[in-house]
């Protein structure tokens, strides 16, 4: 189902790319990053060019929940004591000056854009992290403080309160900011070799190269794949719930995981995340429900859908140079589940680094970043990317074809090799190879989205095999 914002809101389409052509800049990618990237290199004076493999905003940008927050969950204590202080501070400084620079092209530019100035929560079950998590933020500048938590339907310790932060309709907004942009829509980069990328419409030669694909498909250099998995999240729009005030998420290990913001009457009630690939016995969208009956009964769902994040080793994006053997390449990816705001962070940081600017908050976020706190992480994040492998072979279900009932997906047994079988409503049968195309994990059936989906990196394919995201480059 599509979210509330494709719903309503339709981006003009644009021409795929016809022939080579030459820029000073190409960005990968024209989600929110991809567009803010290209609009600040543009204002810089750079001529830029967007290559985008399926639609404008096709991919997690059509399925946030759209908050603009520096509250990003409870980092601040954890970036204070584990890269330090003047790490968390350019953290927090990077997404505060973000929230501004969101404040001032809406209103330099007059969009239209449903925003709005909300508080955003973090809440929990333990008020002595969460006041030690609002100490932390405040003294590294933030308009931080502990509250009581009495808007929300159950019981919790308290919350921490980000004060002025902000909400919008992410199309609305990413419409207007695309519209002078030169943006290819439907032109999949299949290879990236130096200053060239290949399309199945031509070659572009750029002297600066940004990915921002949401993940990375250029697996050497950079081993992005080692050190990011992917998370999945499910949203229902509920009508006729009460109204609830400010941006809501939840504290790690709280006991109610859910997250909430209201959108023109709705309330957007999120929660059921699991890591992608796991997700085999399914109903994730019937425990919302069935928390929202309890909570909001006289609500109506009016739409539902997902949204897939990528997470890194030390719960810190990485945004700047692809790896020291391409000085030329950019990345922006690992946002977890800030994607608004920090793509307006890589926007910044990108322009900055492409102009050759020294930019004071770049150091917290460069990509190639690998220190002794962040070592244990990688390797973990590396050890579970294998894990799909380990399945591949050890633990094949043997599930028949004819157990499989209609409108379901499993695994089996087709000419002595296992595959993945998809069986319509009608009873027709189409089989997908389960070795995903990236590094050739085993994919798993999701019940809930009728999806093939990989447990190492997180790319997705329909229930037919064809892609819906990477970094995977093609179907199965
Ligand atoms: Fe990397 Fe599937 S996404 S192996």
């Amino acid at each position: 189902m599509e979210s509330i914002w494709s719903q309503t809101c339709k981006i003009e389409e644009r021409a795929p790319l016809s022939g080579d052509l030459k820029t000073e800049v190409a960005v990968i990618g024209a989600g929110m990053a991809g567009v803010l990237i290209a609009s600040a290199l543009q204002e810089a004076g750079k001529r830029v060019v967007v290559l985008e493999a399926d639609r404008i905003a096709s991919g997690q940008t059509r399925n946030t929940t759209a908050k603009l927050t520096s509250q990003h969950g409870m980092i601040y204590r954890k970036l204070a004591q584990t890269l330090g202080m003047e790490a968390a501070r350019q953290y927090a400084a990077a997404n505060e000056a973000a929230l501004a620079e969101f404040r001032r092209m809406i209103a330099e530019r007059q969009i239209d854009c449903d925003f709005e100035t909300q508080d955003a929560y973090v809440y929990g079950d333990n008020a002595e992290l969460l006041r030690v998590e609002a100490e932390y933020a405040d003294a590294l500048g933030l308009p931080a403080s502990f509250v009581e938590a009495t808007e929300l339907p159950f019981p919790a310790a308290g919350a921490v309160r980000f004060a002025r932060q902000a909400q919008f309709h992410p199309l609305k907004f990413l419409r207007a900011v695309a519209e002078p942009l030169t943006i290819y829509e439907h032109t999949r980069v299949q290879e990236a070799d130096g200053h060239r990328l290949v399309t199945e419409h031509g070659t572009v030669t750029a002297e600066k190269i940004v990915f921002a694909c949401h993940y990375p498909f250029v697996n050497f250099p950079g081993l992005y794949f080692t050190r990011m998995h992917q998370e999945r999240s499910y949203v229902l729009a509920l009508e006729n719930a009460p109204k609830l005030d400010g941006m809501w998420v939840f504290a790690d290990g709280a006991s109610n995981p859910y997250s909430f913001r209201m959108w023109n009457g709705l309330l957007l009630f999120g929660g059921g995340g699991h890591r992608c690939g796991e997700n085999r016995s399914g109903g994730r969208y019937d425990k919302l429900r069935r928390k929202a009956r309890v909570w909001f009964p006289r609500s109506r769902e009016a739409a539902h859908w997902s949204a897939q994040d990528c997470v890194t080793a030390d719960g810190v994006p990485y945004i700047g140079q692809y790896a020291a053997s391409r000085p030329d390449w950019y990345v922006a990816t690992g946002f977890q589940k800030w994607g608004m705001t920090t793509s307006m962070v890589a926007a910044i940081l990108l322009r900055d680094a492409v102009c050759g600017r020294e930019n004071s908050y770049a150091k917290v976020f460069d990509p190639r970043r690998f220190d002794t706190e962040t070592i244990p992480g990688v390797l973990k994040e590396g050890g579970k990317a294998v894990k799909g492998l380990t399945k591949r072979i050890f633990q094949i279900p043997a599930e028949a074809v004819e157990d499989l009932a209609p409108g379901h997906g499993g695994v089996v047994s087709l000419d002595g090799e296992k595959v993945g079988v998809y069986k319509d409503e009608d009873g027709k049968i189409y089989p997908v190879e389960l070795r995903c195309p990236h590094l050739g994990c085993q994919l798993e059936w999701n019940p809930d989205e009728e999806s093939w989906d990989c447990p190492c990196h997180g790319s997705r394919f329909d229930k037919y095999g064809e892609l819906i995201s990477g970094p995977a480059q093609t179907g199965v």
